[in-house]
């Protein structure tokens, strides 16, 4: 499998040859059904058996919404996630990227809704990356995952240089960030390390996807906010890939009941060695970023030292 495109970029499309259309037409029916019920429930989850941590509502961004765990709540999503995760191609992809023992964490599904206002760019834990399963075709920005094009390569990170901003950015640079276009069905991959965000809707279209978290050998996953999948579930679904990777309890050390770290193992992690591109020498910093980084440094330290200094004015008088 090329994945060029995926090292240079942050991010890439692997297309559709992995279910067939009646796998991805029920996927999407079935997705799509279990988010619809979830909102219509969300004051009530219990009603229809989803635990409150499994339901974002706001806090994604306003006008998001994710829920985690859907392969248990669905026996048909199980099925089919299942497959994917048995296909070699993807497997060995992963593997190479990941490690041999990588584990996913959450699957979920999103929906940016027609008053969604996006989520600002940012960057998630060290390692992870996210596989994607596109449920509607995504051919222009609005309600898109989008992505500064190889900003995994940079070595600050968005945190340490304080460069983290509200989704009001994105339209004010868009003309700086790319998205992933492609069809419902097709199955995507990136990095988290690329710093990465969600466009605000035009207002006319939702948008659905499935997120798939995974983590890499030798980190910890886990928080309070996420729960476990149950024993029931896991067991039901017998001796497989899938269930292999899902169980927090199988290839991980406990480090507190919320938090396991994943077995190491001599592999190589591609997605690790990113952590550091200085010292892999592969620093790359596009005109585009060292645009989007020093004016947004104009924009944003002032505006923040104005907030400052205002709040120390209101203080002292
Ligand atoms: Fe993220």
């Amino acid at each position: 499998m090329n994945d060029k495109k995926l090292f240079n970029d942050g991010f890439i499309n692997l297309g559709k040859n992995f279910l067939n259309v009646s796998e991805i037409d029920n996927l999407i029916i079935q997705s799509k059904n279990l988010m619809k019920e979830a909102i219509n429930n969300k004051d009530n989850l219990s009603n229809i058996n989803i635990s409150n941590n499994d339901f974002n509502d706001e806090s994604i961004g306003s006008g998001g919404f994710a829920l985690k765990r859907v392969d248990q709540h669905n026996s048909q999503i199980s099925k089919i996630l299942v497959k994917i995760f048995e296909n070699t191609k993807i497997n060995n992809l992963l593997e190479k990227y990941l490690g041999k023992n990588f584990k996913i964490h959450h699957v979920g599904i999103r929906k940016s809704s027609k008053n969604d206002k996006g989520l600002g760019l940012h960057q998630d834990g060290p390692g992870q990356m996210n596989l994607t399963i596109l449920l509607d075709d995504n051919l222009n920005i609005y309600g898109s995952t989008v992505f500064l094009k190889n900003t995994h390569l940079i070595d600050a990170r968005l945190d340490e240089i304080k460069l983290l901003t509200p989704p009001l950015f994105l339209k004010l640079y868009k003309f700086c960030l790319s998205y992933i276009r492609g069809h419902r069905g097709d199955i995507c991959l990136f990095f988290n390390r690329t710093w990465h965000g969600r466009y605000p809707s035009n207002r006319e279209e939702s948008k659905h996807l499935i997120l798939i978290g995974l983590h890499p050998e030798g980190t910890i996953y886990g928080s309070e906010f996420d729960d476990w999948y149950d024993d029931y579930y896991l067991e039901g679904l017998g001796n497989c890939a899938f269930r292999n990777r899902i169980d927090h309890k199988i290839g991980t050390i406990k480090v507190n009941d919320q938090v396991v770290r994943i077995q190491d193992s001599p592999s190589e992690k591609i997605s690790l060695k990113l952590e550091n591109p200085k010292k892999n020498n592969i620093e790359n910093f596009s005109f585009v970023n060292l645009f989007y980084v020093m004016t947004a440094i104009l924009i944003v330290y002032p505006a923040r030292w104005i907030k400052k200094s205002k709040a120390i004015r209101f203080f002292f008088t």
